[in-house]
């Protein structure tokens, strides 16, 4: 008889669970400041609550496709209608959904590093082989490097994936680097989770009525600020997200996420409020951590900021378990570019902005 590990496929053999330890942490001791993961710190407005509480009384039924508010998104979108609109638990099962689409075994996902992990993780679930294409680290700026990541291509591509702004580094690619890209016709992802904090003029969208390759993906994770509710879409072509549906999970969108959904789209005065304050909360974090001294702060266009603190001559590591024993959960980054000074924080309410310079500071002083 065979050992039950012998039947598994081999590329899911050995992999772990995904747990995030500071996110496990700061569920367990609740009194923790959470500046970590790209939450966003205010609550659900009013409208989104009252649609919460309408649409759990009717839990006991199963959801509909979401023709309402894939209509909404594509409305917003200013694309024909919900036959251009995936949506799903998270953007992460969107992700998800379309890399099980592209990719059979061997077969290549192009990122540019440093990035968000889950393309990482869903490539490697289904066998595929991740290609990481540095950005390009001159004059204190994290930039793209569109060449480089046109050079990576192989006939093996399958996806080629870019977060814009990027996660963690906070900018966006020019406007017409997409296009570069977009030519290959290989598929090309743009995450776009934070775009709202800098407002949707700045997105790709309009790519899509172009090349059919393109697919957009947004969350409500981030802006909307509805990180536990699980809500994220991706917009394209109608043939392509026509064949992408094909793969989802039948109900997988539950009622409550769906209608919570809908009610934060149609609250153009709750998303305004949350992406005001973000704003900012940013500009005064940037600027009071500016004048230390060998200190980089990348200017963010999303609710995190990036920093190098390798020119101070301590570590990131160090920084965030200071701040930690204060109460502050901070993000460390892995030794990049040959340096160990780096970190990323997220927005917290004005208090823990407050709290987390201050805290800062005294590490730097
Ligand atoms: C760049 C980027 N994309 C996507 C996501 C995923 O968000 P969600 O699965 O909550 O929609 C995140 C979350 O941090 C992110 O940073």
């Amino acid at each position: 008889m065979k050992a039950i590990q012998d039947y598994f496929v081999p590329w899911v053999k050995g992999i772990p669970m995904y747990v995030s330890g500071h996110i496990e942490l700061a569920w367990r001791q609740p009194e923790l400041h959470r500046m970590m993961s790209n939450e966003n710190p205010n609550p659900p407005s009013a409208k989104v609550q009252e649609a919460i509480q309408k649409y759990g009384a009717m839990a006991n039924r199963y959801p509909d496709q979401g023709l309402v508010v894939r209509s909404k998104i594509a409305e917003i979108n200013g694309l024909d209608g919900p036959k251009n609109v995936m949506i799903g638990n998270g953007s992460s099962e969107v992700f998800d959904n379309i890399f099980r689409c592209f990719l059979q075994v061997g077969e290549e996902v192009i990122q540019h590093t440093p990035c968000f992990g889950i393309y990482k993780l869903r490539c490697n679930i289904l066998g595929g082989k991740l290609v990481s294409v540095p950005m390009i680290y001159a004059d204190k700026e994290l930039k793209f490097n569109v060449d480089a990541i046109l050079a990576a291509i192989t006939d093996k591509t399958k996806i080629i994936v870019v977060a814009n702004p990027n996660n963690p580094s906070g900018n966006f690619m020019n406007a017409e680097d997409f296009a570069k890209i977009a030519e290959t016709g290989i598929p090309f992802i743009v995450d776009e989770a934070y775009v709202e904090f800098a407002g949707l003029e700045k997105s790709q969208v309009g790519l899509i009525k172009k090349y059919k390759n393109v697919l957009i993906t947004r969350t409500l994770s981030k802006a909307y600020g509805l990180a536990g509710m699980r809500f994220g879409y991706a917009l394209g072509h109608e043939e392509v997200i026509g064949q992408i549906s094909a793969a989802l999970l039948p109900w997988n969108v539950g009622t409550i996420p769906m209608w919570a959904a809908l009610a934060a789209l149609e609250d153009i005065e709750g998303l305004t409020e949350r992406v005001e304050f973000n704003n900012r909360e940013v500009a005064y974090i940037e600027n009071a951590l500016s004048d230390i001294p060998g200190f980089i702060v990348f200017h963010s266009a999303a609710n995190y900021i990036l920093f190098d603190g390798s020119g101070t001559g301590k570590a990131g590591d160090d920084l965030v378990a200071f701040v930690q024993e204060r109460g502050i959960i901070l993000r460390p980054q892995s030794t990049m570019y040959g340096q160990n000074g780096w970190w990323r924080l997220t927005l917290g309410t004005q208090e823990e902005n407050r709290m987390a310079v201050e805290a800062i500071r005294a590490f730097y002083a």
